[in-house]
């Protein structure tokens, strides 16, 4: 059998071959761009259950032709028409509220009707409820549907999956956590950090745990420094008024790249299964100690001439110190990472489209090769998912000089055809499955507010000004001085990376 005949398999036996998708927030930039494609390429790959339903809610007044334009505007334009027409008669829209019965008891029966159309039998009407919607609304919307609108066959299953951002700080977080148990559980939960979802993401256990050439130099007796970078060489155009709220740190330096530190970080696990793995990634968010503000370089991009800066987008408040990029240091109090610095890096507007992990081995010892680079481990996310280690090899020819190279394992080059799914296709798959490994838990968030909500707080109560950098670069000119402090070495000299489809 092959392995995704095994995945269609477990989508059955959790499903029953029956399920209604309900898009809340179905008119959004996240539904059109993330959710709709994700979904049709799982219908396209065979794999959303046999009678399957796609319902997208929202409050706009959409006709039918308006809401399918939406649904297929990021479906690749050389898809199959077959498979868009095949896919596009399961997308229905319903207009309503999010905090009123009536358009819930309408979105009860709309569902019913349908399962009954299909002929949906005990244990098939399950609900899946995505919430493509900002935080605001999340609980109004939640607490409807546990009101009115879930699966009331009991061997059926209903299921909730909500998007970032989970709170503001511990408190607000706690909040949330505490108003949504009583509606949905644990198990019916699935708290999407889309970064969890992304290849080289999900490679890292392996790459870490299947290879017993790599595991023994895992940590400080080899490891100097371990960098965390995100890269976006666009700003907020248009996206401040949200931004503003959140600043960098919260938007993806607290979620997505805390997550890739916790992989990188955590022991092994005693089990592949989402429990084992999600109670190591607290178990080391837990050593991590409080960031201190000496710890943390902020900035904010003016413009260039050509680009606006942050302030000059209208939806962003007059003179807002918020911060567009940030440099943090993390420092994890437990034996294997023992002053090794984790510095995580993240900047909207800056001079490239990067994210990758780079771990900085420690100098060669002794004089022999004295002064020879140190090695790196390089796995770069995004674009283009290569995994490359540096390493210092004898010039070929006559010399003995010992010059940088890599060993290296660019995707694209060692495998062929590749098809990598994109994280929502893959998430969204996982939801069916109910495999919870690569989703959030709720201990999972309160340990990871704990590491960053006093420096927010002290950055916000001291109105601590971001250092400024001009839209295109390479982000605040202190940022080199700033990570040379924890002694990461600028490699190397005269090295180049082969390819040229991004810089090294
Ligand atoms: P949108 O701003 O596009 O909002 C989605 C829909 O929600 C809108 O179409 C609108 O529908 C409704 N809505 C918007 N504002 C309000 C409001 N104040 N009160 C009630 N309803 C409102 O958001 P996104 O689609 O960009 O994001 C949705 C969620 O996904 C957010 O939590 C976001 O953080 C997260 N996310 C988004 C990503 C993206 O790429 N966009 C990436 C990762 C996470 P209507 O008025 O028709 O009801
Ligand atoms: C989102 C952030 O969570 O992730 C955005 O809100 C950011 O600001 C986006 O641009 C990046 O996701 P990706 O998958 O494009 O790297």
């Amino acid at each position: 059998m092959s392995n995704l005949d095994k995945i269609k398999n477990t989508v059955d036996e959790q499903l029953n071959g029956g399920a209604t998708f309900v898009i809340f927030g179905a008119s959004g930039d996240l539904a059109r761009k993330k959710t709709f494609p994700a979904l049709f390429r799982l219908y396209k790959n065979n794999l959303l259950p046999k009678s399957s339903s796609i319902l997208g809610y929202a409050r706009s007044h959409l006709d039918h032709d308006a809401f399918l334009e939406r649904v297929v505007e990021h479906i690749g334009k050389d898809e199959d028409k077959k498979t868009i027409d095949g896919f596009t008669k399961l997308c229905t829209y319903l207009s309503g509220q999010y905090d009123e019965d009536e358009s819930f008891k309408k979105l009860d029966q709309v569902i019913s009707k349908s399962e009954d159309e299909r002929g949906m039998k005990s244990g098939q009407k399950n609900r899946i409820f995505y919430m493509a919607l900002p935080p605001s609304v999340f609980l109004d919307v939640a607490k409807e549907c546990h009101k009115l609108a879930l699966a009331s066959d009991e061997k059926s299953v209903n299921r909730v999956v909500i998007e970032k951002p989970f709170g503001k700080d511990s408190e607000s977080c706690g909040e949330l956590l505490k108003n949504l148990r009583p509606l949905f559980s644990e198990n019916e939960t699935y708290r999407i950090d889309h970064y969890l979802g992304k290849e080289m993401v999900k490679n890292i256990m392996p790459y870490r745990f299947s290879n017993t050439l790599f595991s023994p130099v895992w940590n400080s007796t080899h490891i100097d420094s371990v960098q965390i970078t995100m890269k976006e060489p666009f700003g907020t155009e248009g996206r401040g008024g949200y931004f503003d709220e959140y600043g960098i740190v919260r938007d993806v330096m607290q979620n997505h790249l805390l997550q890739i530190m916790s992989l990188i970080a955590m022991e092994r696990p005693i089990g592949r299964d989402a429990e084992a793995i999600r109670d190591e990634k607290v178990k080391v968010l837990r050593c991590v100690k409080p960031i201190e503000l000496k710890d943390v370089l902020i900035g904010q991009y003016v413009g260039n001439g050509e680009n606006p800066g942050y302030l000059d987008d209208k939806t962003v408040p007059k003179g807002s110190l918020c911060a567009t990029y940030a440099a943090m240091v993390l420092w994890i109090d437990n034996e294997r990472w023992d002053g090794v610095p984790f510095i995580l890096k993240a900047g909207k507007a800056l001079d490239k489209a990067k994210v990758e992990v780079r771990v900085q081995y420690k100098k060669v010892p002794g004089s022999l090769y004295g002064g020879v680079s140190r090695n790196e481990t390089v796995m770069r996310v995004q674009p283009n998912e290569v995994i490359y280690n540096k390493f210092n090899n004898k010039t070929p020819g006559l010399t003995e000089h010992p010059m940088v190279t890599e060993m290296n394992l660019t995707y694209k080059e060692r495998f062929k055809n590749l098809q990598i799914p994109d994280a929502y296709e893959s998430l969204i798959l996982d939801v069916m499955r109910g495999d919870h490994s690569n989703f959030v838990r709720d201990d999972e968030l309160d340990a990871a507010w704990r590491i960053f909500t006093p420096v927010l707080h002290k950055i916000e109560q001291d109105r601590i000004k971001p250092e400024p950098y001009k839209y295109g670069t390479r982000g605040p000119e202190q940022e080199a001085r700033f990570v040379q402090r924890y002694g990461v070495e600028q490699l190397t000299e005269g090295y180049t990376w082969p390819k040229q489809d991004v810089e090294q």
